[in-house]
């Protein structure tokens, strides 16, 4: 169990996809969120609407949303706990409680076998296809590169070496270790934890705004992975830099 420390926090950087980087704003770690960032969450849209055709893309759309809605609903209800929060569940159990909602929601009858198919289906998602070629560079260059996420450790390293990332990232850190969601400080604060780096060398990387935007506020560099072509949040800060896929971050490294 990691305990919370308050982290430095720093001035956002401005909003520039091609900022050059140096002195002060050295890069030193490149940590990536997971799902959506490096592993494509909505391909398992395939395989519902083969299960249950005509609604495959509501339903994967849904089952993400309700996952990432009952991990802030965890984290809010109970934020200040030094032990996590105490309604705490893994994010592997949410995302199977998630589908089972959705299929209920989209009246779709979810049965053992199609739930099992799903939920394989979630620790196996396809990597976007330019990941693994980028984290190549980063560890020729000798750039270190952490995945900081809300999926527990298992789900993690199953993706990890099922998209043949391994050996080209230095730690998984799961918020299991905290059991706090993203976007609690708790959660961002594990990369201070785990690497006695200032947070303004290390560049957060996501395709999810929300947590660009959370990582940001953290204190992080922060870079945007805009795949969708999506204008960002309204609220709060633009992230430092943002890109529209991984391949931009190499610029900046
Ligand atoms: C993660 C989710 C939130 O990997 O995308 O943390």
């Amino acid at each position: 169990m990691v305990t919370f420390k308050e982290p430095t926090l720093c001035q956002p950087a401005s909003f520039d996809k091609r900022q050059p980087i140096s002195g002060a704003d050295m890069i030193r770690l490149v940590v990536f969120d997971a799902y959506g960032t490096l592993f494509d969450v909505y391909s398992v849209g395939e395989m519902a609407e083969s299960l249950f055709p005509g609604q495959g893309a509501a339903l994967s759309v849904m089952w993400r949303d309700k996952q990432i809605e009952y991990s802030r609903l965890i984290s809010l209800s109970d934020p200040l706990n030094p032990m996590g929060s105490r309604h705490y569940q893994s994010f592997w159990d949410l995302t199977r409680l998630a589908l089972q909602y959705s299929c209920q929601r989209l009246r779709l009858e979810l049965t053992p076998a199609k739930q099992k198919q799903l939920m394989d289906q979630y620790s196996h998602l396809q990597p976007f296809e330019e990941n693994l070629e980028v984290l190549q560079t980063l560890k020729q260059s000798g750039m270190r590169c952490a995945i900081l996420s809300n999926g527990s450790h298992d789900m993690l390293n199953t993706a990890v070496s099922s998209a043949g990332m391994t050996g080209l990232i230095d730690k998984v850190l799961s918020v299991d270790e905290v059991r706090q969601f993203k976007t609690s400080p708790q959660s961002y604060g594990l990369v201070a934890h785990h690497y006695p780096t200032d947070i303004r060398e290390v560049l957060f990387v996501s395709s999810n705004s929300w947590d660009a935007l959370g990582a940001t506020w953290f204190g992080f560099k922060s870079f945007w992975v805009n795949r969708q072509g999506l204008p960002f949040e309204t609220l709060g800060p633009r992230p430092s830099y943002s890109g529209s896929t991984l391949r931009d971050i190499l610029p900046l490294l």
